[in-house]
């Protein structure tokens, strides 16, 4: 593959003040981006049109803006951005655009996606044998869920800059003491005291060279010879290699190696790409808005501006209002963007978003993630498709069934129930079945390790087990064996699509 060209560093902009954020949604203004058009090439420009609609990487501060702290040391957080705005980018436009492309396979059901990994990455739990695990859950899994839909599947971490959080409260209250809430380490500390919490620019450094360290990894393991299929086998975990899942698993990677082998014999070269390399891309959501702002940079190929801390961005729940910060920051990025959809949203306000999003429709561009739990998803997701697919727009529709499906657990832990995770994912089938829309893949908190922080699954977690290895730094992950088992309830899901349509294909050419 020829080296990719380096974008170039835009200035980093004047700082206007942030402006804070207000409940009311206040009426387009004349500068609001263009109604998407229904016409015209896919090929034009995203960020070409976003500038022409008075984008700018800067754009964003002159909107109302949630869920970033106000630094106690202006000056200090200019300084980070700038050191940040001088920095190497982290990932390059080719990889996000072929990215795009691949996700625009999903939308229409000839890929499916698995996007997974941390709730938030934390400075603390960052060491090579995590990031290797939860890499190689995530190939186990692709190789169920291929080798389940026969299609492939597109694998994205929540990794290499995972690292900021939004909180439904600002601030957090113990033994009357109140402090501003952890916001994730790229912003302050968990532990509860006040310099603590304080957020320190200077994490912005460290979480910038804590994500270039793991993509390093990451991308050694995707291209250097650990990600070989002929590996296939030795993908187990070994705390899963004497359980149902893991028995499960090699059980199914011995088939795949058979079938390896016999590509082999008809010709394949041994050292083919498709055989010795994975294709593995990063993603996070798109939060902490200085910093993406200092590492986004114009393309010196296609001319687009590209947010390079990730090759896949989203916008959270929390953040999502048409005339907020964050949207604003969004529209005008070429990165392949996600877009947090729950039970709140009302379909016309969606399609509102679809369209200030990804004005030119094009497929890839947009991924709709689903989280509100199996009951919520059964009423309102049939409505969100009819609408998004009246209004004629290309998304990728995907399924988060965590975040709908935190709950307390007895002694005080956020948990999450197995089933209830399953059952969410069942109503995500179903839905799409019943609208004939495609299921393009699934977003899930989880980690190579094997915590007690979900409870259920094969190899049962209780409320009791939860105290015993629970590690996250904020929301409950499945943990290595429960991902698994998601994996083959999902595959068999896929399977199960391909086996009708292949059936429906069969009848129809000998009617
Ligand atoms: C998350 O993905 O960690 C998250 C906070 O999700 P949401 O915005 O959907 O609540
Ligand atoms: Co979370």
């Amino acid at each position: 593959m020829a080296a990719p060209a380096l974008p170039v560093a835009p200035p980093v902009p004047a700082h206007a003040p942030l402006v804070l954020a207000t409940r009311r949604r206040s009426p387009p203004s004349a500068s609001d981006p263009p109604r998407r058009p229904r016409a015209g090439p896919l090929v034009r420009a995203t960020s070409v049109a976003a500038a022409e609609s008075g984008w700018a990487p800067g754009s964003w501060r002159s909107r109302p803006v949630r869920q970033i702290p106000e630094y106690p040391d202006a000056a200090a957080l200019e300084e980070a951005e700038r050191v940040l705005a001088s920095f190497p980018p982290l990932v390059f436009a080719g990889e996000a655009r072929m990215l795009e492309e691949r996700l625009g396979d999903a939308a229409v059901g000839r890929a499916f996606l698995l996007q997974g990994g941390d709730c938030a990455e934390s400075f603390k739990e960052f060491g090579a044998n995590n990031i290797r695990d939860t890499f190689r859950l995530m190939l186990q899994m692709a190789v169920v869920l291929t080798f389940g839909g026969q299609m492939p599947t597109i694998k994205v971490g929540r990794m290499a800059g995972q690292f900021a959080k939004p909180r439904s409260n600002p601030v957090e209250t113990i033994d009357g003491v109140t402090l501003p809430s952890y916001q994730g380490d790229i912003i302050n500390n968990d532990a509860f005291d006040e310099k603590s919490r304080a957020p320190d620019p200077q994490r912005l450094i460290r979480a910038y060279s804590q994500s270039a360290s793991t993509l390093n990894l990451l991308r050694g393991f995707a291209h250097g010879g650990y990600a070989d299929l002929q590996r296939v086998t030795q993908w187990n975990l070994d705390f899963l290699r004497h359980s149902l899942q893991g028995e499960r698993y090699v059980e199914l990677a011995q088939r795949v190696q058979d079938a390896i082998g016999f590509m082999f014999a008809a010709g394949l070269p041994r050292q083919h790409p498709m055989m010795t390399t994975a294709e593995f891309w990063t993603s996070h959501e798109c939060l902490h808005l200085p910093y993406e702002q200092a590492l986004t940079r114009e393309d010196s190929i296609s001319g687009l501006y590209y947010d390079c801390s990730a090759h896949m961005l989203w916008v959270g729940e929390r953040t999502r209002q048409l005339d907020g910060a964050h949207v604003e920051f969004l529209r005008g990025i070429s990165n392949p963007l996600g877009v947090k959809v729950s039970d709140k949203l009302e379909p016309s306000e969606l399609v509102e978003l679809c369209e200030i999003l990804n004005p030119h429709n094009k497929p890839g561009r947009l991924t709709l993630i689903t989280r509100m739990g199996a009951e919520n998803m059964r009423v309102k997701l049939p409505h969100m498709i009819r609408a998004v697919r009246q209004a004629g727009i290309i998304v990728t529709w995907v399924s988060d069934p965590m975040h709908g499906n935190t709950i307390s657990a007895p002694c005080g832990l956020k948990t999450r129930s197995f089933d209830a995770i399953r059952a969410e994912l069942r109503a995500f089938f179903d839905v799409h079945e019943q609208e004939g829309s495609y299921p393009g893949g699934v977003h899930l908190e989880m980690t190579g390790q094997n915590v007690t922080e979900c409870i259920g699954g094969s190899n049962t977690v209780t409320f009791d087990d939860l105290s015993s290895r629970y590690r996250t730094h904020c929301d409950p992950r499945l943990n290595a064996s429960q991902s698994l088992e998601l994996a083959f309830a999902i595959a068999e899901r896929l399977r199960n699509k391909r086996d009708r349509t292949w059936n429906s294909l069969i009848s129809r050419v000998e009617a």
